[in-house]
């Protein structure tokens, strides 16, 4: 059973989980790629098992992330991902709920993994500004996790998606995928 990595990563953070899932699978058959990649060659017909990596973008995918998980037609999936808003699990399930929707439904879907993903210091100048003309509880809550974000993706992030890869693996090949999209 070969499995492929295939991720979009505008600064790194991506990258790197995208790293530590392939060290997780590292037991296995495959090859991992960008999603640029991997969409000018579509999906591989020796591949089984596709880990999609995502960067959050406006609470979901990218848009070439969402056209590669549509074509994933009878294959089995995970996915992992980071967010710049990474301080709650209910969050991060809700991102999950949405592109896990964009998964064919003959997909066997393997669970995800998410954490946060330290956003670029721009964003934090834009923050301060919104502050400076409104210094309401909603900005600081934004400043607050741009602030816990920082470190992210940390050792501990990057063992545990290791551990989630080398997991939903054991389940693809056990056939026994968490549910259908
Ligand atoms: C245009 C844009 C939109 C974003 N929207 C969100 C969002 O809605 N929620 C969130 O948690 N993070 C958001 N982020 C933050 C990124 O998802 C986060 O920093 C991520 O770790 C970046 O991953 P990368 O380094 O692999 O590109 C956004 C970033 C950009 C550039």
């Amino acid at each position: 059973m070969k499995y492929r990595i295939v991720y979009d990563s505008r600064t790194g953070n991506t990258q790197r989980v995208a790293g530590a899932i392939e060290k997780g699978l590292a037991a296995y058959t495959g090859a991992v790629c960008r999603i640029e990649e991997a969409l000018e060659q579509g999906p591989d017909p020796e591949t089984d098992v596709y880990f999609v990596g995502f960067w959050n973008d406006k609470g979901t995918c990218s848009e070439g992330v969402q056209a590669f998980l549509s074509r994933l037609h009878g294959t089995q999936a995970a996915l992992f991902g980071t967010c710049g808003m990474g301080s709650s699990e209910a969050y991060f399930r809700q991102v999950e709920d949405r592109v896990k929707a964009l998964l064919p439904e003959d997909c066997g879907y393997l669970g995800a993994f998410l954490c946060a993903g330290r956003m670029p210091a721009q964003v934090l100048e834009r923050y301060r500004k919104m502050q400076q003309q409104e210094d309401s509880p909603r900005i600081r809550m934004m400043i607050r996790a741009y602030e816990e974000g920082q470190s992210h993706p940390d050792e501990a992030d990057l063992t545990q998606a290791a551990a989630f890869a080398a997991a939903a693996m054991e389940r693809a090949l056990a056939g026994k995928p968490n549910e259908k999209p």
